[in-house]
């Protein structure tokens, strides 16, 4: 494995590597969620790259980018012992010289749900994803459906530039009490942590109704508030029932079925989780 900085030595290692190839942009303090993906592309491609990267311009003002985990040795061991091919650990002055001022605006899909509670968030994502497919130049690149709305901001933004690559979206890995696994969860005290669960609970109590036939947006929102108000460990900020693709938020429930989300903060740690409710059934 070969772990490069610079987009000049990413692109020349790049081009020597047999396709197709796989890209699992991260940013760092890897878990069993990244590794999920990571071997999901192993199985699918001939090489696999792995950026890692804290984007500064996905972080809004008073946001956790100063204490968002990182190890990088940690994260080297781990991508090597996945058999990564390329680790791409580029400085924030490679990726955002300082004359630099293009940005990609995924647009209104972009200003709901995470985007509104976080401002310039999925520009700042639609951003980087774009320089690093741009610089990697994958077949395919995989990203996790807990982050549900990422996903769907990406796929527009790839369809809407004509990107000439596959989005893969990978299940999201749980702890056996349901938390999904999320790099933040580390800051977590073990009472926010004993409390946390509540958030797939409230998720799982509304998928059992959504499969014993409810399918009114607003019970499904009041399924996940019942289980996780009375955590007062657990502050909601957001229970949403939305549209999957347009993540417009529902009156009824379209073909497509429902995208039922949720942002909470526990002390300083912001958690997001979401399933997705569908005629096939409740995945998530
Ligand atoms: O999901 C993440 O870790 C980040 O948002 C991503 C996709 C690597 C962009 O910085």
């Amino acid at each position: 494995m070969r772990t490069l900085t610079t987009i000049a030595e990413l692109r020349a290692a790049r081009a020597a590597l047999p396709g197709p190839v796989g890209l699992v942009p991260t940013m760092g303090y890897l878990h069993e969620g990244h590794l999920g993906l990571v071997r999901a592309a192993r199985a699918e491609n001939a090489s696999v790259v792995v950026s890692i990267f804290v984007n500064p311009t996905q972080f809004g003002p008073g946001e956790d980018l100063a204490t968002y985990p990182r190890d990088l040795e940690r994260d080297f061991k781990l991508s090597e012992h996945e058999g990564v091919d390329l680790v791409f650990a580029p400085s924030v002055s490679e990726m955002y010289p300082p004359d630099d001022a293009v940005t990609v605006d995924p647009g209104p899909i972009g200003s709901r749900l995470e985007g509104a509670a976080r401002p310039g968030h999925f520009r700042g994502v639609g951003t980087v994803v774009t320089k690093l497919l741009n610089v990697v130049q994958p077949d395919r690149a995989y990203f996790g459906q807990k982050d549900a709305q990422q996903l769907v901001v990406i796929e527009h933004v790839v369809r809407g530039l004509f990107l000439p690559v596959t989005i893969v979206a990978c299940p999201t890995v749980r702890e056996p009490d349901g938390l999904a696994l999320s790099s933040r969860n580390v800051r977590l005290t073990p009472t926010q942590r004993a409390a946390a669960p509540a958030l797939y609970r409230g998720l799982a109590r509304a998928s059992n109704g959504w499969r014993a036939g409810e399918r009114s947006p607003e019970c499904l929102r009041a399924a996940v508030r019942a289980e996780v108000e009375p955590e007062r460990e657990l502050c909601l900020e957001y229970v949403s029932a939305a549209h999957p693709r347009t993540l417009e938020e529902l009156q009824t429930v379209p073909a497509e079925g429902v995208l039922l989300s949720l942002a909470s903060h526990a002390g300083s740690v912001r958690l997001i989780d979401n399933v997705r409710l569908g005629e096939e059934g409740a995945t998530g």
